[in-house]
């Protein structure tokens, strides 16, 4: 029998190359040797405040999105998380096993409350628990995210350890798989920081809708390091940083790369690099496009997904509830 993956994107923001490189790409491969279940995590997206307007667009847009990269309805599962109620009912079921100083401790728990401060929702450190119901709900074998998400698989595997020693064996404990070299695509006005969709500036990151223009403008734009070599070095991050898209993007290991800018400056590796990004994003945007004018088709995808989604969550929330005493 396939292993089965489970992975998500919150619909919030511009889907950028990071979310594209980190998640989505590696996706479409894996959709071929797994039995592979996406999801469009919409209760995780309402973390972030917004208007149940943008809610609903960005819901359509991200699943505009996962079929315009290639995700293949025929090949994978795909739907969207409220649409399936166990998700929620296992979030608090699990609360009762999660202990507050571990989710405290979560990283992106801190940041965005460093961020917003008197405005902490529950809802954010609750954020994990949520998460690893996603994932424990299909009992899932392994779990294709970018770095940033690698402390929340811990959490769910700690989750499902914990539930399996204290109820008996009931979750499959997931690994996480992180393709290293797109595992953390950082900001192009920032090479300290990750490209990240909340970002107040749209020159931190490059959306896979932006025009052909903009991606030109936002590569010239983006900083670089002193010097003018193309020569890949930690101690340069912003030039490791736009390398390490170029191979993304091209396949050329970082010696090839050199090689090929040896005596060139950063004028010609960046234009290089806008059309390379451009040419493989132009069929995805236009895609994107198409289907955001069919939204019946779209809608019925979803519909197929959440049904096919809602049989396997629920078998598993059965399970978990006769192990806790609630039938
Ligand atoms: P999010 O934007 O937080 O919903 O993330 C969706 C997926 O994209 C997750 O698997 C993240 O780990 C991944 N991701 C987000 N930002 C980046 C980035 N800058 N580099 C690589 N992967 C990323
Ligand atoms: N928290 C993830 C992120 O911000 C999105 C996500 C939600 C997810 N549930 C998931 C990722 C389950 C993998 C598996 O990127």
């Amino acid at each position: 029998m396939k292993k089965r993956i489970f992975s998500g994107i919150r619909p919030t923001g511009s889907i950028h190359i990071g979310n594209y490189l980190g998640a989505l790409k590696n996706w479409t491969e894996l959709q071929n040797k797994y039995d592979s279940i996406f999801c469009i995590v919409d209760l995780h997206a309402l973390t972030t405040p917004t208007t149940a307007k943008n809610l609903q667009e960005k819901i359509f847009d991200l699943a505009a999105v996962y079929l315009s990269v290639g995700l293949d309805p025929k090949k994978c599962l795909f739907f969207v998380q409220s649409h399936v109620p166990a998700h929620a009912e296992l979030t608090w079921l699990l609360n009762t096993i999660a202990k507050i100083p571990e989710l405290e401790r979560m990283i992106q728990f801190k940041e965005k409350s460093k961020e917003r401060r008197s405005n902490v929702n529950a809802g954010l450190l609750d954020y994990p628990v949520l998460m690893a119901a996603d994932i424990l709900l299909y009992q899932t074998d392994a779990v294709p995210v970018g770095e940033d998400q690698k402390q929340h698989v811990e959490i769910a595997r700690t989750l499902a350890k914990r539930f399996n020693k204290n109820y008996g064996r009931t979750f499959n404990v997931p690994q996480v798989i992180i393709k290293k070299e797109s595992a953390r695509i950082m900001a192009l006005d920032n090479p300290e920081k990750k490209m990240s969709k909340s970002a107040s500036s749209p020159y931190n990151y490059i959306a896979l809708t932006d025009s052909s223009d903009a991606i030109r403008e936002k590569i010239k734009r983006a900083v670089t390091d002193s010097g003018t070599e193309i020569k890949y070095s930690p101690a340069r991050p912003a030039i490791a940083n736009l390398m390490n898209i170029y191979h993304c993007f091209s396949g050329l290991t970082f010696e090839k790369i050199e090689q090929k800018y040896q005596g060139k400056g950063y004028a010609d590796f960046k234009s290089d690099l806008a059309e390379l990004i451009i040419a493989e994003l132009k069929p995805i945007r236009r895609k994107i496009k198409e289907l955001k004018n069919n939204p019946a088709q779209i809608k019925k995808i979803l519909d197929q997904g959440a049904k096919d989604a809602r049989i396997i969550a629920q078998k598993t929330l059965q399970e978990v509830k006769k192990k806790m005493g609630l039938i």
